[in-house]
């Protein structure tokens, strides 16, 4: 496969990921990352803020999920921490709302520096106001909509790049099945990049392959190493 680069794109840490996506991810575009839970996403989501700060260029992080480690993006970094971080400007909204509140303002917070916005899960305090109120499930899924549909503008006027994780539940998580379909689908519409993690046998391999990539090549089944520097390429090791 011949990598066609093009600059501005945020290499990934996998370099079967950036061949497919011409260099990384796609400045003035949604990526998207979905998965079941500890496939890997937020290390991957990491690895690109890290590769981004290399670059020089700052990253917004995000963190719906509160799951952001700063042990983690150590180990990420290994001894380029105190660099790296300053880079990286973390968000954890505490809701739905304040999720809006930021992509509607996205605009005034990425400033010429950054090159990147990650939410990281995109989905999970969506799912926790459809929780708590199911009647308005039809009025917030149309939020969602809204909310990528603003977010996929701002990518493509600010030439930002824009990385968000889903996480999809295994059957034997009990989640309520309703909301799942018009979530993902929402999602993956509105990405031009789709990739997809699943779980092997062994906890610290996962099977990744491109659902969809803007250089249409046909693709494959690739295996990723999860390890402590991050999540590579199996082949690599
Ligand atoms: N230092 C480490 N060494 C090896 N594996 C690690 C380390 N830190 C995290 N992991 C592995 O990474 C996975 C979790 O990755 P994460 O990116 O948080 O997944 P997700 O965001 O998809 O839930 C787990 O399988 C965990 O065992
Ligand atoms: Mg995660």
């Amino acid at each position: 496969m011949t990598c066609a680069k093009v600059p501005g794109n945020i290499p990934t840490g996998s370099k079967t990921i950036d061949e497919y996506l011409g260099g990384g991810l796609p400045a003035e575009s949604i990526s998207l990352i979905y998965g079941e839970a500890e496939t890997g996403k937020t290390t991957l989501a990491m690895q690109c803020a890290v590769n981004c700060a290399k670059r020089g260029r700052k990253t917004l992080f995000v963190d719906c999920d509160d799951t952001f480690s700063v042990e983690r993006l150590t180990q990420i970094t290994a001894k380029q921490f105190a660099e790296t971080a300053e880079f990286i400007v973390l968000a954890k909204p505490r809701g739905f709302r304040e999720q809006a509140a930021i992509i509607d303002h996205l605009t005034e917070y990425v400033t010429n520096n950054f090159a990147l916005t990650i939410f990281d899960t995109f989905t999970s305090l969506y799912r926790l106001i459809v929780s708590e109120s199911p009647p308005k499930t039809f009025e917030l899924n149309r939020e969602l909509n809204r909310q990528l549909a603003v977010l996929a503008q701002t990518a493509k006027i600010n030439k930002i790049a824009v990385l968000i994780t889903s996480q999809v539940h295994s059957v034997l998580d009990h989640v309520p099945v309703s909301v799942e379909p018009v979530a993902t689908r929402v999602q993956k519409f509105w990405a031009s990049a789709i990739i997809a993690l699943r779980p092997t046998e062994n906890p610290q391999i996962v099977e990744m392959s491109l659902e969809k990539n803007p250089r249409k090549l046909q693709t494959k089944t690739h295996l990723l190493r999860i390890d402590e520097s991050g999540m590579h390429d199996c082949s690599s090791h």
